[in-house]
């Protein structure tokens, strides 16, 4: 039966607890991915929440990719998810494209979100800063849409990002608001993020203002998860810091935008406090810091790293694992959508 026929419009509801995060291929993960996404996933997968993990090829190609590439920074994605932890039995692990939902949904996204709203963005900002705007892509303006609807395709009520994506997901609960009292139904949830921990935003190894990110031009200011040991150990050794050994209290660390941000990551990969670091480090120098953080980030990487490298020996069992996963995530979006056609007032007779 169409669904014009059969979906109630909804009353006020409760709405189940369900996860969504995504992560873009458009270049190797880092160690911000990690801490600031991937190992908070395998978290929230192992406290028993239904879990949707999606890699955003569709969101990579805002801005150019390389086809071949774009295919195997997907696959390494998914690798890098799965020797991460996250079960593909238990979570819902698949690439964007393949759920057509989310590029439909993110349609009638944008024609509920406004120009004002996306303008005010801080990373179309930042990503236009400087360059001439009128040469971005238009998706790359409408990305926040297609955001949305990545997340409220299954209803989704909590998203565990880094602190980076705060405001898209403000513009997503606007979205999901607006939805709701433009077409007066109490459909979509106002979802929640999800932005814990000490790595909530990893830094560069170079400059300590500045994100850790997956296309900064010099290698050396972040740390790869395909990076082997020597790399990583080479690559923390050389990072930048100040000539100040590390202070008593975690309120030296205020002004110390290196310090702080290695002192950080030392306590999101050992599960510490910062306060405990601080405490367990208190008035050592960086020569004694440093290896410490180096043979830590090894140790906790290198086995992420080696199953990694194992998974992509087998590219055609990565792409049987998302199609897998593609066909549940389509199984629990498809119908969302039906009813937001019936919603806004689309006819769907075609035989399928
Ligand atoms: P992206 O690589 O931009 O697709 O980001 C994927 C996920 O990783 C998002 O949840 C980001 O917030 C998170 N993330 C990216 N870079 C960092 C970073 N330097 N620190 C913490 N989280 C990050
Ligand atoms: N915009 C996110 C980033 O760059 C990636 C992303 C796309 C995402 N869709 C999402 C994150 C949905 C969480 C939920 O990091």
């Amino acid at each position: 039966m169409p669904a014009s026929q059969s979906a109630a419009v909804q009353t006020p509801q409760t709405y189940q607890p369900r996860i969504f995060s995504g992560i873009q291929p458009s270049g190797g993960l880092t160690l911000g991915n990690y801490l600031g996404a991937l190992k908070r996933f395998v978290e929230k997968q192992d406290e028993g929440i239904e879990t949707i993990y999606c890699m955003v090829d569709m969101h990579a190609i805002t801005v150019w990719q390389d086809p071949a590439k774009l295919r195997q920074q997907t696959r390494e994605g998914a690798a890098a998810f799965i020797a991460a932890g996250i079960d593909p039995s238990r979570s819902i692990l698949f690439n964007q494209s393949q759920v057509s939902a989310h590029a439909e949904l993110g349609w009638i996204f944008s024609c509920i979100a406004r120009m004002g709203w996306m303008s005010r963005m801080t990373q179309w900002k930042d990503k236009t800063a400087g360059k001439n705007a009128e040469a971005a892509s238009l998706g790359l303006f409408a990305y926040p849409a297609l955001m949305a609807a990545d997340i409220l395709a299954y209803k989704a009520t909590m998203v565990p990002v880094g602190e980076d994506q705060k405001q898209h997901l403000e513009l997503t609960r606007d979205i999901a608001i607006k939805f709701n009292n433009d077409y007066g139904v109490d459909f979509f949830p106002v979802v929640e993020p999800l932005i814990e921990g000490a790595a909530t935003r990893v830094m560069s190894l170079r400059d300590g203002t500045k994100k850790m990110s997956k296309s900064d031009p010099s290698d050396q200011s972040r740390i790869n998860l395909t990076d082997d040991a020597d790399t990583i150990a080479t690559k923390i050794r050389k990072s930048k810091t100040d000539p100040l050994p590390l202070p008593e209290t975690v309120d030296g660390l205020k002004d110390r935008p290196e310090a702080r941000n290695l002192v950080n990551i030392y306590a999101a990969l050992a599960g510490h406090t910062v306060d405990q670091v601080v405490a367990d480090f208190a008035g050592a120098q960086f020569g004694t810091f440093k290896p410490a953080l180096a043979d830590l980030a090894v140790a906790k990487l290198s086995p992420i790293t080696t199953e990694m490298n194992r998974l992509m020996q087998d590219p055609a069992e990565i792409d049987r694992i998302l199609g897998h996963g593609a066909d549940r995530a389509a199984a629990l979006a498809d119908p969302i959508l039906e009813q937001v056609y019936d919603i806004t007032g689309m006819i769907r007779s075609r035989r399928r």
